[in-house]
């Protein structure tokens, strides 16, 4: 077996021209376009480009956003008097603060420092708990994508066994919540395997989905996965790589060599899970715009 490819940049292409529908119907009922302001606290380059990419595609669905760049220096005090002034300015929609964020400011507290109403990341404890709930929220982006992508190729959930290897607040946790709860979508048997799990291995061979995001380059071999699995790589790795120009090349957290020729299904790194996060940034914020999570 050949595993087909889940194609992600596709896909969010797609939610992507919906947004841009909806955001041009929305202006044109005469409401302003939506805001996201973006927050970056010093310059790591991967953060640098997943807000770079953010930014693009909010110019491409007509969302309009700004990047506030603030030094990495900057006190917990500072940082929340800025995200409290962008909680009470009605020109925006929505605040997404990049992570990670310099060690000396927790990122616990920066999140709960966002009104909840305008966190179209997902991150904050108010959506957390109603994503656990199933009560309407602003959902995480990276797992709200991945669910997309089931949906977009009819990949069944109901029923099957889920395994996520990972149970970051980003990503682990909330995929397990979505994969798990009796909304539309989920209804998996749902297992959450993390760095304390006793031989990873018996996990994720009986798995029918597999999510890897545990932030471990290649961590998921082809012999640790059912004949026929669907495979999610949520990785974005930066390995040494002395061929390349940059010195580093992108790997995810499955070995997609030996994991493809298993797998029914499988996410290429890039261009699988990656692109879904931006789209789905872009769904929330309309959201946010509309107010239809959290109605006034
Ligand atoms: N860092 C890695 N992924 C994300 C994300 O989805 N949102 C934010 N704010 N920071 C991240």
């Amino acid at each position: 077996m050949s595993a087909e490819i889940i194609d992600g940049k596709k896909v969010a292409e797609l939610v992507r021209n919906r947004v841009r529908e909806d955001v041009n119907d929305w202006k044109s009922k005469g409401h302003r376009a939506p805001f996201l302001q973006v927050i970056l606290v010093g310059d790591d380059p991967a953060s640098k480009v997943y807000t770079g990419a953010k930014t693009k595609a909010c110019e491409d669905v007509g969302i309009e956003t700004h990047t506030r760049i603030l030094q990495d220096t900057i006190s917990a005090k500072e940082l929340k008097s800025i995200i409290k002034a962008y909680n009470e300015d009605d020109s925006v929609d929505g605040i997404l603060v990049q992570l990670p964020l310099p060690s000396h400011l927790s990122s616990h507290d920066v999140i709960e420092t966002i009104d909840y109403r305008k966190d179209v990341d997902g991150f904050h404890p108010m959506n957390v708990g109603r994503l656990t709930v199933d009560e309407p929220c602003y959902r995480s982006c990276t797992p709200a994508g991945i669910m997309e992508l089931f949906k977009h190729y009819s990949i069944p959930v109901k029923s099957k066994h889920a395994v996520v290897v990972g149970a970051s607040n980003i990503v682990g946790s909330p995929m397990a919540i979505m994969l798990s709860r009796e909304n539309s979508s989920g209804k998996a048997t749902t297992t959450i395997c993390h760095k304390f799990t006793k031989d990873l291995t018996q996990h994720t061979i009986s798995a029918d989905i597999l999510i890897a995001a545990a932030g471990q380059p290649e961590l998921i071999k082809g012999e640790m996965i059912k004949e026929g699995a669907v495979v999610i790589d949520v990785g974005i790795n930066r390995v040494a790589d002395e061929t390349s120009e940059k010195g580093y090349k992108l790997v995810g957290d499955v070995d997609y060599e030996s994991v493809r020729k298993k797998a029914s299904w499988i996410t290429p790194v890039p261009g699988g899970v990656g692109p879904m996060t931006v789209a789905m940034l872009m769904k929330n914020t309309l959201l946010a715009a509309k107010k239809s999570i959290y109605p006034e």
